[in-house]
């Protein structure tokens, strides 16, 4: 049986080179140990060079060629680069832009997702390639399409959205009464009247043209998903390659049906903040909450960003580390040797364009070599359960990327804001969809969870009656999931379990003070003036000191005793060392404690294996500098082989894999 767990990858384009050069870099591939390719996803004009002749031969050579040396292969399916051939008959296929403008052919995603033509010839392809590669023993698994980005502006895709409308509302009036079209006589008499969004407008309008995009995307993704299946193997899975923290689409609903999520990292200039990265990683994983596969990552540099940097020589491999620390069974490169034109020539790869092994290949050799060490121990690891979990909502997001109200609040950055002090003190944490079960955590984080639903408000009262810790912070429970404004003070339907509503919410052009029980700091961008509810058992946590005048001793920071649970409401936006010294505070109380003390840049992780529960630690210095950490109990270092305990040196980028042997 193949392994399922630290596979060590790099993207693969035969295509791209004569055919008597692939054993030379499948031996290359070999020596570095890789364990797998991905294969096939931009060659839809290799593959079906005129409408309906299909050249797998090759493919089927290269595939076998690879499992010769023992390397396995994941297929894309080729849709995201439609042919010349087949836009040329359907020009229809070109997606339009928001200004009306047709794509053109030469780049990629450049269909219309709704297209029939599309359709027909995607499902043709993909059919066609399932039925000669789903049995192959050596494809085991698939990516469909790739990164999934563009949004359509066509009149089809109008109608569909008016489609779309008509049969979520019913009647004109709902919707009228819903999006209050009453205001700039908005209202719509007739389905047709309505636009797709171009810019600013009707918030009501927008969300249900995310909600379609989304919509469109699941529906096209289904058409691939059921021209596979029926022909595959059993245990192989399917996924799509997304973007982190992209905003296109609700990711939860498009990973819903695949049985894997994957995801595309890259750094672009600078390097690995490794809080940022670790949070994408949680993203990632919480959108099927299970392990995934990194599909691509950065070998060294890339060619989009405003400086392409390279990575420093250990950086890769630490954040290789990091992504397995944080649930990836598998990281590939992208990609292996850069093609001699196309647009992507500059980017970084494990060969260079010579066909000779860059400088960076000895970092991934030897990650090959570890791969390959710690493979058994890994096998049928998961991540050590958390107790935080920090609860994502696009929805939310959308709607305050719309009218941010102020031009430096950011969504994401908000949500990372409560990540990093938790992750930065190696604390497990996950990153769910809104919509999650919530029994298993001790403290859950609603940062900035605009968006209220009944089922949401339902979950959350029953968690907190439990005995769980809710941290509702600024911007909660505004709105409804017509992204209209809800008829009460924020957090709405929550304003029972805080404690507090919001009595008014300032964007701030200048910081405010707070003053904490524990702390002291800033407020920046936000603050919420709160006003204690009757009866409530609410407690001061933070007040604002002197500001804006309506803002002045006001309460800032609140924690209400709510059934057998805690509700903290954060109405500023502290400054960084405020907000650690609050979260710490929390973490305390909560009894929730760090997997192991570390310095900063010390991440330390924790995975379980499935059978017989043996824990073992990732430990990676992050920094540039040598770190030390103290361990507690002595422990196997299985990259080295040797006992440690005590007093443990770092080098930079340095990292040690553990488990256990005794306990003091
Ligand atoms: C990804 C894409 C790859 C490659 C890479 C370059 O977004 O999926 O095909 O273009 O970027 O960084």
């Amino acid at each position: 049986m193949s392994r399922t767990a630290l596979h060590l990858g790099a993207a693969f384009y035969p295509e791209h080179w004569p055919e008597e050069r692939w054993p030379e870099d499948i031996h290359l591939m070999r020596e570095a140990g890789l364990t797998v390719v991905r294969m096939g996803e931009f060659a839809w004009s290799s593959l079906e060079p005129s409408s309906g002749e299909f050249h797998f031969e090759w493919l089927e050579r290269a595939i076998s060629l690879l499992a010769d040396t023992g390397i396995l292969t994941v297929l894309g399916t080729p849709t995201a680069a439609p042919p010349a051939w087949l836009t040329q008959a359907y020009p229809e296929i070109f997606a339009v832009d928001e200004y009306g403008r047709r794509a053109q052919h030469g780049n990629r995603c450049h269909y219309c997702v709704n297209s029939p033509a599309f359709h027909a010839a995607a499902v043709r392809i993909v059919s066609a390639m399932a039925q000669r590669f789903g049995a192959n023993p050596n494809v085991i698994g698939w990516q469909l399409d790739n990164e999934y980005n563009r949004v359509c502006y066509c009149d089809r895709c109008r109608r569909l959205f008016q489609e779309y409308l008509a049969c979520k509302y019913g009647a004109l009036d709902e919707l009228n009464r819903r999006w209050t079209t009453a205001y700039w006589s908005q209202t719509y008499s007739s389905w047709e009247q309505i636009p797709i969004p171009v810019g600013q407008h009707n918030p009501g309008l927008m969300l249900e043209f995310k909600r379609f995009v989304t919509e469109s995307y699941r529906k096209f993704q289904r058409l691939q998903l059921d021209a596979l299946r029926p022909h595959l193997r059993p245990d192989v899975w399917v996924t799509h390659n997304f973007m982190g923290w992209y905003n296109g689409y609700d990711h939860y609903v498009m990973s819903e049906e695949l049985d894997l999520a994957s995801w595309d990292w890259y750094v672009g200039s600078g390097h690995n903040d490794y809080l940022k990265s670790g949070a994408a990683h949680e993203l990632v994983r919480g959108f099927k909450r299970r392990k995934f596969w990194l599909m691509e990552t950065q070998p060294g540099c890339v060619n989009w960003s405003p400086v392409n940097n390279a990575l420093n020589r250990g950086e890769a491999r630490a954040m290789a580390w990091h992504a397995v620390a944080h649930g990836a069974d598998a990281v590939l490169y992208w990609q292996w040797r850069p093609a001699l034109n196309g647009q992507e020539q500059y980017h970084g790869s494990l060969v260079d364009q010579s066909g000779q092994p860059r400088p960076f290949y000895e970092e991934v050799r030897r990650l090959g070599e570890e791969f390959a060490g710690l493979a058994g121990l890994l096998e049928g690891s998961v991540l050590a359960p958390a107790r935080v979990a920090i609860l994502n909502c696009y929805e939310s997001r959308w709607s305050i990327e719309w009218q941010p109200h102020h031009r430096d609040f950011d969504y994401v950055a908000h949500l990372l804001h409560y990540y990093r002090p938790i992750a930065a003190r190696n604390v497990p944490v996950e990153i769910v969809s809104a919509d999650a079960p919530l029994k298993d955590y001790r403290l859950v984080i609603a940062p900035a969870l605009l968006i209220m639903t009944e089922t949401r408000v339902a979950e959350l009262k029953n968690f907190v009656a439990r005995g769980g810790r809710l941290i509702l912070t600024l911007r909660c429970g505004m709105k409804d999931e017509y992204n209209a404004l809800l008829p009460s003070r924020q957090p709405g339907p929550l304003a029972e379990l805080a404690g507090v509503e919001v009595e008014e919410y300032y964007a701030l052009a200048e910081e405010v003070p707070v003053k904490g029980n524990w702390f002291s700091g800033v407020s920046r961008l936000w603050a919420e003036r709160l006003k204690k509810r009757e009866n409530s058992y609410t407690t001061p946590i933070a007040r604002y000191g002197p500001s804006n005048g309506w803002l002045d001793e006001q309460l800032a920071i609140t924690v209400n005793a709510w059934r057998t649970g805690l509700v903290y409401y954060v109405g500023a936006y502290l400054d960084d060392a405020a907000q650690q010294a609050f979260i710490d505070r929390v973490l305390l109380v909560a009894g929730i404690r760090p997997i192991l003390e570390a310095p900063p840049g010390v991440e330390v992780r924790k995975l379980v294996k499935a059978e017989g529960g043996e824990e073992i630690f990732v430990v990676i210095n992050h920094t540039t500098t040598e770190q030390g950490i103290n361990l507690p109990w002595p422990a196997r270092e299985h990259l080295s082989g040797f006992t440690i305990k005590g007093d443990v040196r770092l080098a930079p980028y340095g990292v040690i894999v553990l488990t256990r042997t005794g306990d003091t």
